[in-house]
């Protein structure tokens, strides 16, 4: 059986992985259907990890649309503890630029169409979720960035991560609210993929890439998918260097998380 500790899920622009040696693609069928596309198996670092286009290879499916409940489920399916999400961002403060990175710590969810639980059909748990990202694995990631000093990039470790439905962009009065509520990213994926993993004990932490200013900036045009689209493939390279130095810290020290037993007192449901 083919196995991961370590999952990577790539969002807009993070379609593979580059330096993935020996890869095998394994198609999981999951209670919940089928996940975005294959699962990529292969060693990085001399590790196995596991990759997952979250929009598809070719980007097919629109984050409403998205099979969040297959994608974790097939991660746990391959024994994955810790899960990546690199995931492209609009920026809510002026001094977070695009190509900069971001390690949230916090979440507001503003989705309204997203299946985020695993739970229901007569067992009914609600997981802790005050801290919503793996401190540990944040930290793994942040050391990460530190040590590769990328040129133009600017990481901020900590910060709020709006989730918005889209597909549409926000308006501005949308964005400016979110600015008043001091949120620092907008993005429209991670919050569910933050909950489902929480429920399977699945560490997760996002590594945000900052694609544009959304559209609150006097001096920048509104965003759209061009602008995005221009800054991704930067992104996409200081991304993988970035997954490429935390899985081997990871390989090397894999550290303990709370969210490895978050269900332990969850379940209200007497299960015997
Ligand atoms: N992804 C990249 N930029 C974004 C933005 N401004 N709003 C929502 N999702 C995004």
């Amino acid at each position: 059986m083919t196995e991961a500790k370590i999952g990577i899920i790539g969002g807009s622009g993070l379609y593979q992985m580059e330096a993935l040696q020996d890869i095998e693609e394994v198609q999981l069928e999951t209670p919940f259907g089928s996940p975005s596309d294959a699962i990529i198996v292969g060693t990085l670092e001399g590790t196995q990890v596991a990759f997952l286009a979250r929009h598809g290879r070719h980007h097919h499916l629109m984050p409403s649309e998205l099979p969040f409940q297959a994608n974790i489920h097939a991660m746990k399916q391959l024994g994955v503890e810790y899960l990546i999400s690199a995931s492209a961002v609009g920026s809510l403060k002026a001094e977070v630029k695009p190509l900069d990175m971001v390690v949230p710590d916090q979440f507001i969810d503003r989705t309204k169409n997203r299946v985020s639980t695993f739970f229901g059909d007569g067992i009914v748990a609600h997981i802790a979720f005050g801290d919503p990202v793996c401190p540990q694995l944040a930290q793994e990631l942040a050391t990460a960035v530190a040590s590769l000093n990328l040129d133009q990039v600017t990481l901020h470790q900590g910060g709020t991560y709006v989730c918005m439905e889209g597909p549409a962009f926000s308006t501005k009065a949308e964005s400016n609210l979110y600015r008043s509520w001091d949120a620092t990213v907008i993005g429209m994926t991670n919050l569910p993929e933050a909950k489902l993993a929480r429920e399977a004990e699945i560490a997760y932490a996002t590594l945000a890439l900052v694609t544009d200013y959304d559209c609150w900036h006097p001096d920048h045009d509104s965003v759209t998918v061009e602008m995005v689209i221009g800054n991704l493939r930067k992104n996409a390279i200081n991304a993988q260097r970035v997954i490429q130095a935390v899985v081997k810290q990871l390989a090397q020290n894999p550290p303990a998380s709370e969210a490895h037993s978050a269900l332990q007192y969850a379940i209200l449901t007497p299960l015997s």
